[in-house]
């Protein structure tokens, strides 16, 4: 028998929905193709289930997802709901709770997309950033005295420990081995004024890199990674580094690989169930409107295939994106493509279903 995969959907909110049904479009062309299943069970989660129950994730909801094999999200954030609750509530609460240690963000140009950066080709923008995901500044860690006073004193403190740092720099070495590129693992760090968190990065940088002597270790500042991202992309393979510091230089790097339209991430647990997203929001501006590029949550599905060992089926997506986006649409930015949303899946679906 062929294998099944049980795969929880968060359309969620804004054009989440609108580009979740493309990615499954192409999951279900591939999956056919390469000869298993995938049973889809839908979960009505984000701003305005919020809006309507006052609820973010509740336990049942989570014990649900548990069961499953992994989670294909659209995107998550309600113009009418406060900042904070449903990044906390759910996107946060499901990383944390599910142990999602590793967020994995290919930055990668293909061809036929712009870059803003002049003269710079795909081979020269072709890296992975290997987030922590589960501690850092992200754990809310601190608190408020007098607040709204004069005298209001405000503490966000980063948690860093041995164990979380330690298994998301093996996931990132044995990750830069596999990918067989450069085999060079680059730590983004700050160990010029943050003495004590990356210190402690540092040596377990090191101290790991023992066990991987085919991996050549580089590390910079972030502040410089920023520069050096923008100059010389070419230099980075895999880099490796905290939370908060993986949050910001991500979205440089979707930038610099042609935007939110084209960017995916995997929050990973390796021993557990991982959750797969275009990077960029909900757009509730565009919501309805089909102009929204499904390529960012198609190459999700791509990361999610990956990830659960069906590798064949993650290339033939990626092959197939490579053709549309070099071939077909005309630009990857919302509204620019020459083709609708639904219409792009058609064209990702039509390459695999002749390959
Ligand atoms: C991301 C987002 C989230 C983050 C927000 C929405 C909490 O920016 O996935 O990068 O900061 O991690
Ligand atoms: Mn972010």
């Amino acid at each position: 028998m062929s294998k099944e995969y049980n795969i929880a959907v968060v359309p969620g909110d804004g054009t989440g929905p609108e580009v979740v049904a493309e990615g499954i479009k192409v999951l279900d062309s591939v999956a056919k193709k390469c000869n298993f299943s995938i049973k889809y069970k839908n979960f009505s989660i984000g701003g305005e289930h919020y809006k309507a129950t006052g609820e973010t994730l509740t336990d049942e909801v989570k014990a649900s997802l548990r069961e499953t094999d992994a989670i294909f999200l659209g995107a998550i954030g309600h113009p009418d709901v406060k900042p904070g609750i449903l990044e906390k509530g759910v996107l946060l609460n499901l990383r944390f709770d599910f142990d999602q240690y590793i967020n994995l963000r290919p930055v990668k140009l293909y061809d036929g997309v712009d870059t803003p950066l002049k003269g710079k080709k795909p081979e020269d923008i072709d890296f992975v950033v290997v987030r922590e995901n589960t501690e850092g500044l992200y754990v809310g860690a601190g608190g408020t005295l007098k607040y709204g006073t004069p005298d209001e004193v405000a503490v966000q403190e980063s948690i860093n420990t041995r164990k979380g740092v330690e298994r998301c720099i093996l996931y990132a070495f044995e990750y830069c081995r596999k990918r067989n590129m450069g085999k060079k693992l680059t730590l983004c760090g700050k160990t010029n004024v943050l003495t004590y968190a990356f210190d402690l990065w540092e040596r377990a940088f090191y101290d790991v890199s023992k066990d991987y002597p085919d991996i050549q270790t580089d590390y910079a500042h972030v502040d410089a990674i920023c520069m050096w991202m923008v100059k010389n992309p070419e230099w980075f393979d895999v880099i490796v580094t905290d939370n908060m510091f993986g949050d910001i230089i991500t979205d440089l790097g979707a930038m610099i690989q042609g935007g939110m339209g084209i960017a995916a991430g995997g929050n990973i647990n390796p021993n557990g169930v991982s959750m797969f997203e275009p990077i960029g929001g909900s757009a509730p501006k565009y919501t309805g409107k089909q102009v929204i590029n499904p390529i960012a949550a198609i190459m999700a599905g791509q990361l999610m295939l990956e990830t659960l060992g069906e590798q064949t089926a993650s290339d033939i997506i990626e092959k197939a994106v490579q053709k549309v986006l070099k071939e077909d649409i005309k630009d990857v930015g919302a509204g620019k493509m020459g083709y609708t949303t639904s219409e792009v899946g058609d064209l990702v679906v039509d390459f695999i279903d002749k390959e």
